[in-house]
């Protein structure tokens, strides 16, 4: 029996540098990345095995960056969700944002709240992008609203109540670096985890596919033994 990578999640990194490598300004860098985000979507979608892609587009962390770069990041999102919506649909998948929305403007929070209502009843890939996504924010948040309807605090309710309920099967971070960065940290316990020194913009489906290769070989115990 091969393992299935049922829920991916992709620390999306590498924009800027490769955007830099060609003397291009990092913003062209995101622009070429949320091509990558398209195809590998669209890929996942039709991969069957694949029920949710969880997609680290910006975090808790990212306001340190130049304002500038804030703002275009910010653009770049609300076209993407108003020229994918139709995308979504025609590929019957359901989005679903995780992260700390309230932090973004009202204009681009209506945008993803649009986007998640109008793919509700959609049946095929979850999409997640982590949105103003830190792990540990989200652990606080979801410990808090258990606090609130005054619930008892356990590893099964604090997983229903954080933003994303699903573990992750199979970690992906592209861009060269060996770290986690704040991304799933509850649900990647016993995530596969594979780092890859190619820039997101440049990831293609063929090394998914071959990561996806690997994965399925890996002997996962769970702290078992086989
Ligand atoms: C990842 O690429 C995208 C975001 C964090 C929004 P980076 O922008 O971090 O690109 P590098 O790592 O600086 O090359
Ligand atoms: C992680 O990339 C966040 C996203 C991909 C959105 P960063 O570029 O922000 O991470 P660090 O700063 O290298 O850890
Ligand atoms: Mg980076």
């Amino acid at each position: 029996m091969s393992n299935l990578p049922s829920h991916v999640a992709i620390i999306m990194d590498g924009n800027g540098r490769w955007a830099q490598k060609q003397g291009k300004n990092r913003t062209f860098g995101h622009e070429k990345g949320a091509e990558t985000v398209r195809s590998i979507t669209a890929y996942c979608s039709q991969h069957s095995e694949v029920k949710q892609l969880t997609l680290y587009a910006f975090s808790t962390e990212n306001w340190k960056r130049p304002k500038l770069e804030i703002e275009f990041l910010m653009k770049l999102l609300e076209r993407y969700f108003k020229k994918e919506l139709s995308t979504y649909l025609e590929q019957n998948i359901r989005f679903h944002p995780i992260g700390d929305l309230s932090g973004f403007s009202s204009s681009l929070q209506k945008t993803i709240i649009s986007v998640c209502e109008a793919t509700a009843h959609c049946t095929g890939l979850i999409q997640s992008l982590a949105l103003n996504y830190g792990g540990r924010d989200e652990i606080v948040r979801s410990v808090q609203k258990l606090q609130h309807s005054n619930s008892t605090i356990s590893e099964a309710s604090i997983s229903e109540a954080l933003d994303c309920v699903n573990d992750v099967d199979l970690l992906i971070r592209t861009g060269g670096d060996h770290r986690i960065s704040n991304f799933l940290l509850w649900q990647s316990a016993y995530a596969e985890l594979f780092f890859t020194d190619t820039l997101w913009p440049e990831f293609t489906i063929d090394e998914l596919e071959k990561i996806i290769a690997k994965f399925k070989k890996v002997e996962r115990r769970f702290g078992g033994v086989n």
